[in-house]
């Protein structure tokens, strides 16, 4: 496996893969969810990339940036393990250049939800993603329905722009008892992590509502308020959206998600179902 810590030796490791290539973004701290990514990639092509980068860009200010976890020796042993080819680990002055032109994300689709919350979130994501891109040129790129607007911005990225790779959306990975696995759960206490646990119910909650064919979006966020009201510190918003990230009132069975974004403590936690 080779480490590449800039461009310039990235490209030389780069130019020796013939073949397919699977790429895995990440900003580490690497856990079993990450690692479904990497291993479906595995799968799926003759190379594996992954990137390991704490993209400065996408905090907002006052965010947990200087806090956010970094493992980079456990995270290399893990890529290794999962037998990648490539771990691309640049420093920040190797990718982000004095005064650089910039793409922005789509003046609805990027400011609703996480980028209401997060304004600039979604530039600063894309801005790093097609950088990695350029840089990687796979073939496959895998991303976790977990961040799904983020999942869905980058599809429109590579449709708007015409880029020749494909988005490949994985399935979201959980502890055994509903908690979608996250970087941040770390910063969970123990206390915590038990009303960390509203999020899924609360979503379970709305899949069930569904099954009942109870399909009004209201109704349903209605419900997985009662749950998410008497556990989180602050609720940011429950949505209902169909894949194009357009708001609904009505759930469109096979076209929807239902997604939460809630603080427990100090800590931001989002979760969604894809319906
Ligand atoms: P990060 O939060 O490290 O996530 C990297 C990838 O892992 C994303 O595609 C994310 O959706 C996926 N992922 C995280 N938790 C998951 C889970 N429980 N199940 C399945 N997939 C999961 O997302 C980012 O980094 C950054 O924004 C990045 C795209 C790397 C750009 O900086």
């Amino acid at each position: 496996m080779v480490v590449a810590r800039d461009y310039e030796e990235f490209k030389k490791a780069r130019e020796k893969l013939d073949g397919s290539v699977g790429f895995v973004p990440t900003m580490g701290a690497l856990h079993d969810g990450h690692i479904s990514l990497i291993k479906r990639a595995r799968r799926e092509n003759d190379f594996v990339i992954v990137s390991i980068f704490v993209n400065p860009t996408q905090f907002l200010e006052g965010e947990d940036l200087d806090k956010y976890p970094r493992k980079e020796e456990a995270d290399l042993k893990i890529c290794e393990l999962a037998g990648v080819d490539i771990v691309f680990m640049p420093t920040i002055n190797s990718i982000y250049h004095q005064d650089e032109l910039k793409i922005l994300a789509p003046k609805i689709r990027g400011y609703i939800l996480e980028g209401a919350k997060r304004p600039g979130h979604f530039d600063g994501v894309l801005q790093v993603v097609l950088k990695l891109f350029n840089i990687t040129k796979p073939t496959n790129a895998y991303f976790g329905k977990k961040d799904a607007q983020q999942l869905a911005l980058i599809s429109s990225m590579v449709k708007d722009y015409f880029l020749d790779i494909n988005i490949v959306p994985c399935e979201i990975v959980r502890d055994k008892d509903g908690l979608a696995l996250s970087s941040r759960n770390v910063y969970l206490s123990d206390e915590e992590r038990v009303r960390a646990l509203s999020l899924s119910r609360a979503l379970k909650k709305g899949a069930e509502l569904l099954s009942k064919g109870i399909l009004d979006s209201e109704i349903i966020k209605k419900e997985m308020e009662e749950i998410l009201k008497k556990n989180v510190d602050r609720l940011d918003y429950i949505a209902i959206v169909n894949r194009e990230f357009k708001e609904i009132d009505k759930v469109e069975i096979g076209n929807s998600i239902i997604l939460v974004a809630a603080f427990v403590g100090n800590t931001r936690l989002i979760d969604n179902i894809w319906v």
